[in-house]
């Protein structure tokens, strides 16, 4: 299958990968953090890796965790920008920092697609990266997460951007969206990045492969005639051949993109983050 590749900028940076784990820089500050992504060797060993690094992520169970700081003194919350975007970094439980550097090539997308006063969605938004980047082409930007925490997180980034006028859904995405298909709402882009498994409106669970056919109807309905669509997801049960298929008959006279999403890192390593589908 095609790649497609995000890029590294000048505060972040993809080290090496390996044996689970991969070692980033953040700005100036650098973390080594498990990723089941990186299966292969690393170039260089863990030792050469911890002189390197500020903190290491230590998993305690498969989703949560604690931060051990390799060097003393560094701060635990700082900021790194893309494009005039600012975001807040700072070490969660759950590994993450506050932004996946594999969206960059999305960024990149929505920046050369969309358009001053277009209305854009971004759907399982999480700290908006996606959102600041439509609001800096001045956007109507609509940001939806069901995570209270992540909005508030995702409102810094705005104010530390110096933007505004970003529309904070706290809801259900599929919930909001079918709201939004009733009041006859379109939008000219849209972004998904839904987890792979989640839990629903009703605190059901949910997995993406059964709940992918319904997103991209929903997604259907409020899609602009000329607008794009984009979508992540990260099942090894959605392939390309289905994705493909659900969006063809959904999307009949539209161009159709399904790619592995994928970093380099300064050592030649691949690692792979999921399908990137791609509609427009
Ligand atoms: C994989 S993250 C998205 C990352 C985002 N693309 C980015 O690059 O910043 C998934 C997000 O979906 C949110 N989420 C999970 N289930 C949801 C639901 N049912 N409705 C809305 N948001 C949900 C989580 O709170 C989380 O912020």
């Amino acid at each position: 299958m095609k790649r497609i590749y995000s890029s590294h900028w000048s505060d972040y940076e993809l080290i090496d990968a390996g044996n689970d784990k991969k070692l980033e820089r953040w700005g100036n500050i650098i973390t080594i953090r498990p990723d089941r992504n990186a299966y292969f060797s690393p170039i260089k060993s863990l030792k050469e890796w911890k002189q390197q690094a500020h903190f290491e992520f230590i998993e305690e169970t498969s989703s949560k965790g604690t931060w051990k700081t390799l060097k003393q003194n560094t701060p635990k919350e700082w900021q790194i920008s893309y494009k005039n975007c600012v975001f807040n970094l700072r070490l969660t439980q759950f590994k993450h920092l506050g932004i996946f550097p594999e969206q960059q090539t999305n960024w990149d997308f929505i920046k050369s697609n969309i358009k001053p006063n277009e209305k854009f969605l971004n759907l399982f938004a999480y700290t908006g990266g996606a959102s600041l980047i439509a609001n800096s082409n001045k956007a109507d930007v609509f940001h939806c997460d069901s995570v209270k925490q992540v909005i508030t997180w995702s409102k810094e980034n705005m104010e530390s951007s110096n933007q505004e006028n970003i529309h904070w859904v706290f809801d259900d995405a599929l919930k909001f969206a079918t709201k939004e298909v009733k009041r006859g709402k379109k939008y000219d882009g849209i972004i998904m990045d839904p987890p792979a498994f989640g839990l629903g409106a009703k605190k059901e669970r949910w997995k993406i492969e059964t709940k992918f056919p319904e997103l991209v109807k929903i997604a259907s309905e409020l899609l602009s005639h000329k607008g794009f669509l984009i979508i992540n997801t990260y099942s090894p049960k959605l392939k390309e051949d289905k994705i493909f298929g659900i969006i063809k008959s959904y999307f009949p006279n539209k161009k159709i993109e399904v790619s592995k999403l994928s970093l380099k890192t300064t050592t030649g390593k691949t690692l792979e983050y999921g399908e990137l589908t791609r509609v427009y």
